[in-house]
């Protein structure tokens, strides 16, 4: 299915589900759609723990399960299918290009660098780092390198780095977002995890300058959206908020069984703040600011007292502390449950937004196509947008 056609039929499917994945019942104890499928509600708020981990983490499993009350829903499952690159892992002698990059963070390299292939006079890493992708695929395919960073000292390492295994790679140190002379034409043109606007940016500026091939992997949606996000292909109907964008990012699966159940503390204690507030103010809700983690690790009373303290509301009594603390963790267990229909749909959103950038390219005459280089436990931002000219 060609990007255009790919992307209209999310879009329809989107906007028809919207009432369930937009509200945050972080937020809203009830969202509306609680009133619409009242069936769906209970059986929801009757899962055990491991049952909503479960569903909150699979979403096939999750459509399923879902369309047992919300007919049609499982619709979404073929629109989010997206086919695993081919992996051919590039051969380079020795280990030398590894040096110094962290596990986790060379295999998602190795998997990029094994779903891509060579298509260019020269490559650019866009907001490269210290430049680990382009200094293994410039060996690989013995290619000359520029990699494009704003940071000053990865620049500096990236220089070393590539200078101890005799490599013709050049750093950019320049704010990909203000420069106008790079990508170039006839560059192949890769970027591994530049966020928002930092990839929008290198497809935009590297389709008006005629790059002859691009293999994109998008990350954090929402970083340079204000309000609302503004399509780069004008088609469909869908207006995302900064926080649908948000909602593309959330997944944990990276999580150990110890940082999950700090989220979970963490999300059961400002639900129990906002549910107290709700008590002691008139105030619509409203967004708080970031909670500094110290706050999160000491005792509940404490807790409560600075975030009254910071959000100018009257200190807590000591004697209702216990039921307040309770009251969060009892929303922390709604929360999680209620927010399994909104978790579903956040890889159809996510691939939205992918398919914009390649509607956007397909206009203008290249011919992208859509793959996972890697298994989501590696990175859940797996998404390979690949696109050449044609
Ligand atoms: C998530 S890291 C990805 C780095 C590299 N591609 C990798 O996978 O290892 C994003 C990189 O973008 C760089 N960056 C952030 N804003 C930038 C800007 N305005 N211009 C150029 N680089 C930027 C950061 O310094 C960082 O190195």
């Amino acid at each position: 299915m060609r990007a255009a056609e790919h992307r209209r039929q999310l879009d329809i499917a989107l906007l028809a589900w919207r009432d369930l994945w937009h509200p945050q019942p972080f937020r809203e104890a009830r969202p509306v759609w609680c009133e619409q499928w009242p069936a769906l509600t209970a059986a929801l708020l009757a899962l055990s723990d491991t049952e909503a981990a479960h569903l909150n983490d699979d979403v096939t499993d999750a459509l399923c399960w879902l369309a047992g009350y919300l007919p049609d829903i499982d619709a979404l499952l073929p629109l989010i299918d997206i086919p695993i690159a081919e992996s051919r892992l590039p051969t380079v002698a020795g280990e030398r290009w590894a040096w110094e990059i962290p596990g986790r963070k060379r295999s998602q390299i190795e998997a990029f660098a094994g779903a891509v292939q060579s298509g260019g006079e020269g490559v650019i890493d866009w907001c490269g780092g210290k430049g680990h992708l382009g200094r293994l695929l410039g060996l690989a395919w013995q290619q000359p390198v520029h990699t494009l960073e704003i940071d000053a000292a990865l620049c500096a390492d990236g220089v070393q780095l590539a200078r101890r295994i005799g490599l013709d790679h050049r750093f950019l140190e320049c704010d990909a977002l203000a420069v106008t002379d790079w990508p170039r034409q006839g560059q192949h043109a890769v970027a591994l995890h530049a966020c928002g606007n930092l990839h929008r940016r290198l497809i935009e500026r590297g389709a008006g300058a005629g790059v002859t091939r691009f293999d994109v992997a998008p990350c954090c949606y929402y970083r340079g959206v204000e309000k609302h996000y503004q399509p780069l292909s004008i088609s469909g109907q869908l207006q995302l908020t900064r926080d649908d964008t948000r909602l593309a990012v959330t997944e944990t699966v990276t999580a150990s069984p110890r940082l999950t159940r700090q989220r979970d503390h963490d999300i059961a204690w400002k639900l129990a703040f906002t549910a107290w507030r709700a008590q002691v103010s008139d105030a619509p809700y409203k967004t708080f600011k970031p909670v500094p983690a110290p706050w999160l690790r000491g005792s509940f009373a404490d807790f409560l007292a600075r975030m009254a303290a910071r959000e100018c509301l009257p200190a807590p009594e000591q004697r209702h502390l216990e039921a307040i603390e309770a009251a969060g963790w009892q929303r922390q267990r709604e929360v999680m449950r209620l927010s399994i229909p909104r978790h579903t749909c956040r890889r159809a959103i996510e691939l939205w937004l992918v398919l914009d950038l390649a509607e956007y390219l397909e206009a203008r005459g290249y011919a992208p196509s859509l793959t996972t280089f890697c298994d989501r436990q590696l990175t859940p931002r797996n998404l390979l947008l690949s696109a050449r000219r044609v």
